[in-house]
């Protein structure tokens, strides 16, 4: 380890704080440390593994694609990328999809949308977009800018203009924010980051009403919520509203890099040839990644699987709370689940990870589980298990 961690420190720059493990092999909800240690999974690369380690279909995809074909510029037509477009444009609300590589670079591309799509519409000088508190857009200019936590833009000030900020799940914060210049509302339907939080029913429903009442776009960021990760393929489906745009990343294409923009027709036509690109995006290998990925992730008894764990996770996490008073409250939807605790939760994580369990610590206090949607009760309750032991001892 030692080794290592003082490569690391020499080489790379220090903006991780890394636990103590380097891991060499991942299968399903397990991996393994260099030691040859395994472990359980409950973080799955921050919501991006969502089919476990080394799933058998994306690895044939990747396997068949390395051989085939890697890459070729967006100046040509590719086959795996058309099929993927085709197959998320029938199973969502949108018409049309760009490719890029990160959620950020999707959130940019949203960002970009909204302002051209206004300009040419309405004319310049809208290009306002509000955006929630403990919102998590990117670390980009703009999507950092877009981010409403004061505690990441620190040090990087003047950040991009045009943003403001309100309560998150508030209909009369959005309508006071919203001036002459607003051009959209862009929000995550569950915040990931902020600290697992859910807006009240029927928010975002009414949230769609008063953007088309005053001529706004509806920006959903579903890189977190979205491909089957809270039991529905995206999180927006489950309360009867669609956005304008929206975007994808992190489980997408089963582990490689890849994010996407996704817009209506309507207001995808504001980008022309020229007005936006990505060298790497949608490009023939990571595509077929995702092919495969989202075969199997929208597949209607897949997600109701997942509905099934999460409902069952949920209640042995309600468990956890009705014996532990440093749970504050258990929040969750599918498989996007956490403990939102009394005190800081990184104690917890590295007292997890003593024990070979894998999570993490989001805003500061909630301990967050977003496993490989293919974990199962034995897994869950392994987990419970550690749970119930490591919070009986009060870490901090
Ligand atoms: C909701 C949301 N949007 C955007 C991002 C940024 O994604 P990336 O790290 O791929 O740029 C994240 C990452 O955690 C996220 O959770």
């Amino acid at each position: 380890m030692d080794d290592i961690k003082n490569a690391c420190a020499n080489h790379i720059f220090g903006t991780y704080a890394r636990f103590p493990v380097a891991f060499v092999k991942g299968e399903g909800c397990r991996l393994w440390d260099d030691a040859g240690r395994e472990y359980l999974d409950f973080l799955a690369g921050i919501a991006v593994c969502s089919l476990g380690h080394c799933h058998p279909e994306v690895t044939r995809a990747i396997t068949e694609n390395a051989d085939k074909l890697v890459h070729v510029s967006n100046l040509f037509y590719t086959y795996p990328q058309v099929e993927l477009a085709a197959d998320l444009t029938r199973l969502s609300f949108a018409d049309k999809v760009f490719f890029c590589n990160s959620g950020a670079e999707a959130n940019e591309a949203a960002i970009k949308l909204a302002r051209k799509y206004s300009r040419d519409r309405f004319g310049p000088g809208r290009h306002h977009i509000i955006t929630m508190k403990d919102s998590f857009h990117g670390r980009t200019m703009a999507t950092l800018s877009a981010t409403g936590q004061s505690k990441l833009h620190n040090g990087f000030e003047p950040l991009m203009n045009g943003f403001s900020f309100v309560d998150f799940g508030s209909l009369p914060a959005v309508e006071a924010a919203i001036t002459d210049k607003t051009c959209a509302v862009m929000l995550e339907p569950v915040q990931g980051e902020g600290g697992l939080n859910f807006p009240p029913p029927g928010y975002l429903k009414k949230l769609k009403a008063l953007c088309r009442d005053k001529n706004l776009l509806l920006i959903f960021d579903e890189v977190q919520s979205g491909m089957g990760r809270t039991g529905s393929l995206f999180a927006y489906e489950q309360e009867d509203v669609t956005p304008d745009i929206m975007s994808l990343a992190k489980a997408l294409a089963g582990g490689l890099p890849m994010g996407a923009m996704l817009a209506t027709d309507e207001v995808g036509t504001a980008f022309t040839p020229g007005t936006h690109a990505s060298t790497f995006g949608g490009g023939p290998l990571v595509a077929s990644a995702a092919l495969a990925t989202l075969r199997i992730i929208s597949d209607p008894g897949f997600l109701a699987k997942v509905r099934e764990t999460g409902a069952y996770f949920l209640d042995r996490l309600a468990w956890i709370k009705s014996r532990h008073s440093l749970v504050r409250a258990v929040r969750g939807r599918g498989l996007m689940v956490g403990l939102d605790l009394e005190v800081p939760g990184a104690g917890f994580v590295s007292a997890c990870l003593e024990k070979g369990m894998v999570i993490n610590c989001t805003h500061e206090k909630v301990l967050r589980f977003v496993p490989p949607l293919i974990v199962g009760p034995p897994e869950i309750d392994r987990l419970i298990a550690v749970l119930d032991e490591i919070l009986d001892k009060e870490i901090q």
